[in-house]
């Protein structure tokens, strides 16, 4: 039997009410925070991510799907949707708009090529968000609040948000050449990953998680003591902004992210929660003020976050957090005698006035559709026989009360609307 690709997985059933339950909730935060949705397509040419994500990130260096098309074009899929969130906003001249800043959100899939664990996929689902255009403190205590914002909407309680500051270009380059300094002696002490990241990215040796509890790590200087004034300034006041906004925080020195474009602020949430597993990053973003200018726009500051769907369904299972409400059905529709062509008319029509309609496509015998409607959950069934059907007065039963009625089929629609009423009143 055909499988399907490793790391990825099939979405059926209650995950799939739940993920449009989810969906639909991300959809109205940024309805509330006056988010634009942008799309970008899921591959671009491969220049784009080796020059914005970085050459020397693990997704750049090992995890990337490229191909070559048959124009003879380096593409890849997408490992992160900031690089094409960011070439969209420079090639539709998105600087120009009246609007500013310019606040987009999007969600779709990235494909990264790791080794496959709970919570680490091939194929994955991203909600972030890119805002262009603004490099006020504000906008980072902002963006930070949105995965808050959104946890705490779904009711998601053990999380944990660490940030902190990688400074601006100068406050970076002086840390670096701190790290390689302090590196020096421990080179041999150090896993083969780090190894390379301390010629290439030596911060990235931080937040190693093979290395975490190595002494040399633990002791290794601190960016906060390398920020020059602006950088500090800047990393305050967004301190200063999340107390306002009453988010809890952490100053955490070692997230560095696995991303070369950062500047000043950086952050992660994660879960803690008791025995979720060693995937516990929720989301993560920051600030990258050179990535336009990087990307080949006019220098434009720009501050993002991006959460993994798939980590965030499982911190709501583990807190045993149920997002589908309410999956019964309002009518379940029951031909008799051959009565077909009438009840597909009401069932489309009911459909039409918004209600939740499912009809016998089956010609069960009348007690099975009984219990098909109990499946269903159905709170009213309707039957329609002979005499309905030449008669145009419907035999309603509730469902539940198993009480019938007989209503006009013009009256139907406002007899269903004012049941919901009285059935929502008590
Ligand atoms: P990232 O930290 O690489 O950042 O990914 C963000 C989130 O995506 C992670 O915290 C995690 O929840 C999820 N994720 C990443 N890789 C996987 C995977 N293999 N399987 C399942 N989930 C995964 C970015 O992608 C940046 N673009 C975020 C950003 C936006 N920064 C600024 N703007």
């Amino acid at each position: 039997m055909i499988q399907k690709p490793k790391g990825t997985y099939d979405v059926y059933g209650d995950k799939g009410k739940t993920i449009i339950q989810l969906e639909n909730i991300i959809k109205a935060l940024m309805e509330k925070y006056n988010y634009e949705y942008v799309r970008t397509p899921i591959f671009e040419s491969s220049e784009l991510f080796h020059r914005g994500v970085g050459e020397t990130t693990d997704i750049v260096s090992k995890e990337t799907y490229d191909f070559i098309d048959r124009g003879n074009r380096n593409m890849t899929l997408r490992p992160e949707g900031t690089a094409g969130v960011v070439r969209s906003y420079i090639e539709n001249k998105m600087y120009g708009n009246v609007i500013q800043p310019v606040k987009n959100w999007y969600y779709g899939p990235m494909y990264r090529y790791e080794r496959p664990q709970s919570g680490r996929f091939r194929e994955f689902y991203q909600f972030g968000v890119e805002v262009f255009g603004c490099s006020s403190p504000l906008m980072d205590a902002e963006i930070i609040s949105i995965p808050v914002n959104l946890y705490r909407l779904l009711g998601l309680k053990g999380i944990k948000v660490n940030i902190n500051s990688l400074g601006d270009t100068e406050s970076r380059d002086n840390y670096r050449k701190a790290l390689v300094e302090y590196f020096k002696p421990f080179i041999d002490d150090l896993c083969d990953d780090c190894k390379e990241r301390y010629n290439k990215n030596p911060l990235r040796i931080l937040d190693c998680k093979y290395d975490a509890n190595k002494e040399s790590i633990k002791n290794a200087p601190k960016i906060i003591d390398y920020l020059n004034e602006e950088s500090k300034e800047h990393f305050l006041k967004v301190q200063e902004y999340l107390d306002a906004l009453n988010i809890d925080y952490e100053v955490n020195p070692n997230v560095v992210r696995g991303l070369d474009y950062y500047t000043h602020t950086v952050f992660e949430v994660e879960a803690s929660i008791e025995g979720f597993g060693a995937q516990n990053v929720l989301c993560g973003g920051g600030r990258y003020n050179n990535l336009v200018n990087t990307i080949g726009g006019i220098d434009t500051p720009g501050v993002g976050f991006a959460l993994g769907l798939e980590r965030l369904l499982s911190a709501l299972e583990f807190e045993n957090i149920n997002l589908i409400e309410n999956d019964s059905i309002d009518v379940y529709i029951i031909p008799m005698d051959n009565k077909i062509d009438y009840c597909l008319a009401l069932t489309n029509d009911l459909r039409l006035n918004g209600f939740v309609v499912e009809m016998d496509y089956m010609q069960r015998k009348i007690d099975k559709n009984f219990k098909q409607a109990d499946r269903l959950k159905a709170k009213y069934a309707i039957i329609i026989g002979e005499n309905e059907a030449t008669t145009n007065i419907l035999t309603v039963k509730n469902n539940h009360t198993k009480e019938e009625y007989k209503v006009k089929i013009e009256e139907i629609v406002d007899f269903l609307d004012e049941m919901a009423c009285d059935c929502s009143n008590h």
